[in-house]
């Protein structure tokens, strides 16, 4: 595995690679690695002869309160994890090499990304589509992969990709969840211990929403309310920032439950923010519905 820091250096391997025929896979992250990573890491290494991984704690995505100073780092660990799974090119540019003085042009993707997380972090989603948009630029990779995870960033990247033209395809990978269902991710070592037993209520609520669904339920208000109940009652955060059902494309909330939909949900145990998704199949049959 060849660690690089300048962009040229990675996008000169990565022609050549193409040029010889063969696939490039990318997996951009912020470090920290976990099985979540490791899931897009292990897909991208299957369906690609080369494999670039990233890992660029953005600025730009945080807002100026945000947790950009103590935003876990391991590179040493992160190094052993990409070799091990059998990663090629180890990408860990500075900032100052993505973001030089007179640094200027951003993309601003449109309304979907607002909402929800959008709302509560104005900014968020111009800084993640500024920076995946230039690292797509330096790897020029065949198929981008991202994570369920982040839904509305999967969704707004998408979109990018889509409306600036760029030939990349993205893959999106389902969520890793550790075994009491919490998702995993990076910012879950801020929970103390007893954040960390409530956390799972946030998923368990949206099974619920989920199951409610499949048994006939219509109307997005009462699953809500249910979700919404349970999710206090067993995280008990300190607040909820927001529980929606959406359109898994737009993320626009349903005003009914025909199609396939989106759970969204993100919660607060006092600095420390949690988000988590549950994609819900088009229910199959319109008998038994009860409103
Ligand atoms: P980061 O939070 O490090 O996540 C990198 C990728 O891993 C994202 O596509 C994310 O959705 C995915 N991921 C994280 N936890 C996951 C889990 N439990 N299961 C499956 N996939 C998971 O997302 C970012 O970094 C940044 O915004 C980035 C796209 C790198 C731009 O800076």
């Amino acid at each position: 595995m060849r660690i690089i820091t300048r962009g040229a250096e990675l996008r000169a391997l990565s022609r050549r690679a193409r040029q010889s025929g063969m696939t490039v896979g990318f997996v951009p992250t912020m470090g920290s690695l976990h099985q979540g990573h490791l899931a897009l890491i292990r897909r991208a290494r299957r369906e690609n002869h080369r494999l670039a991984v990233s890992v660029f704690v953005n600025p730009l995505q945080f807002g100026p309160k945000e947790d950009y100073a103590r935003y876990p780092r391991d590179e040493v660990r992160d190094v052993r994890l990409c070799r091990d799974a059998g990663c090629d090119w180890f990408f860990a540019p500075r900032a100052r090499s993505l973001y030089p003085p007179g640094f200027s042009t951003t993309v601003s993707p449109g309304p979907l990304a607002e909402r929800w997380e959008g709302a509560v972090r104005p900014g968020h989603f111009r800084g993640v589509a500024t920076v995946v948009l230039k690292l797509l630029n330096l790897v020029e990779p065949d198929t981008l992969y991202l994570g369920q995870k982040d839904a509305q960033q999967a969704s707004a990247i998408r979109a990018m990709v889509r409306d600036l033209d760029h030939p990349a395809r993205v893959a999106v990978v389902p969520t890793v969840r550790d075994r009491d269902g919490l998702a995993l991710s990076s910012r879950n070592v801020y929970l103390s211990a007893d954040e960390r037993r409530r956390a799972p209520g946030m998923i368990r609520g949206l099974r619920e929403g989920r199951d409610l669904i499949r048994s006939g339920f219509r109307d997005p208000r009462t699953v809500l309310a249910k979700v919404r109940a349970r999710i206090r009652d067993e995280a008990r955060p300190d607040s909820i920032d927001y529980l929606a059902l959406v359109d898994p494309a737009t993320l626009e909330s349903l005003g009914r439950i025909e199609g396939a939909s989106l759970l969204i949900a993100a919660i607060r145990f006092g600095k420390t923010r949690l988000i988590d998704n549950l994609p819900v199949a088009r229910p199959r049959s319109r008998r038994g519905r009860r409103g």
